[in-house]
């Protein structure tokens, strides 16, 4: 029996490789799990292996953050938690910078996870959670990353602030800053070439903490050591 047992979680960016080993960790530790990704056909399969309802969307679509929160309280009779990992990343000089980039990394990775959140506080009740990932450049901002790493400062700074607003309400918010990943998300840049980077940590020993923090109704943040 584990603190995620039975616990009503919806899983955003499940598609992704972060994602993924959570909405699987969680399956295989009871939770009760819907998962939600931007491609329809990944969400579809990935829902299918887990036997969990499947909640596609474009979050930068309007009003798509809401939705999502709905369908799975829906599907699920009521959510206990939200993990929100999705995200896309950037790379180059701010000089490089297009407005396309610019807008749609501060819609895909600030402006839909603070609506997924605000969407959420509707329909978690006391001793509900809120994982947000964000990014370790959040706090240490890289040469080459400006756009992704504001970002993630943005995402970080909605999560402090929130998770002093909803303490009264009993809702806990846990802000993820996890350092460099091996999921080849370097690989998948909306624009860009990356930096030399170093190796990335293990992405399910990272999808464990992460899911070890939701079990603990003390943590409000995760630590990579
Ligand atoms: N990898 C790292 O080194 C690292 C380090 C720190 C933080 N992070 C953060 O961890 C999270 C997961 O990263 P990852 O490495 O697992 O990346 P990933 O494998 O590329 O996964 C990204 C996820 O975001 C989803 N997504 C992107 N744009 C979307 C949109 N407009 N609407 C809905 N979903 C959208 C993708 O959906 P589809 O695949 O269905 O399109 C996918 O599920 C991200 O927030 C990332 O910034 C990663």
């Amino acid at each position: 029996m584990t603190a995620t047992k039975d616990m009503r979680v919806l899983v955003v960016g499940a598609t992704g490789a972060l994602g993924g080993e959570i909405a699987r960790e969680l399956a295989a530790r009871g939770s009760r799990v819907a998962v939600s990704g931007r491609s329809a056909e990944r969400t579809a399969s990935l829902a299918a292996d887990l036997g969990v309802p499947a909640i596609p969307a474009d979050l930068r679509s309007p009003g798509a953050p809401e939705w999502v929160v709905r369908e799975a309280a829906s599907h699920l009779g009521g959510l206990d938690a939200v993990v929100q990992c999705a995200g896309v990343v950037a790379y180059g000089p701010v000089h490089d910078l297009t407005d396309e980039t610019l807008v749609e990394l501060v819609e895909t990775n600030l402006l839909a996870p603070a609506r997924l959140a605000r969407a959420a506080l509707g329909e978690l009740g006391r001793g509900g959670t809120i994982v947000q990932v964000s990014a370790i450049v959040a706090d240490m901002p890289v040469a080459g990353m400006a756009a992704y790493s504001a970002s993630k400062a943005g995402l970080t700074a909605v999560d402090r602030a929130l998770a002093r607003e909803a303490r009264r309400d009993g809702v806990r918010v846990v802000d993820v800053r996890p350092p460099h990943l091996d999921t080849g998300l370097e690989t998948r840049p909306i624009a860009g070439e990356p930096p030399k980077l170093p190796p990335g940590r293990d992405v399910r020993e990272v999808a464990h903490l992460i899911v070890d923090a939701l079990g603990d109704e003390r943590a409000r943040e995760v630590d990579f050591g």
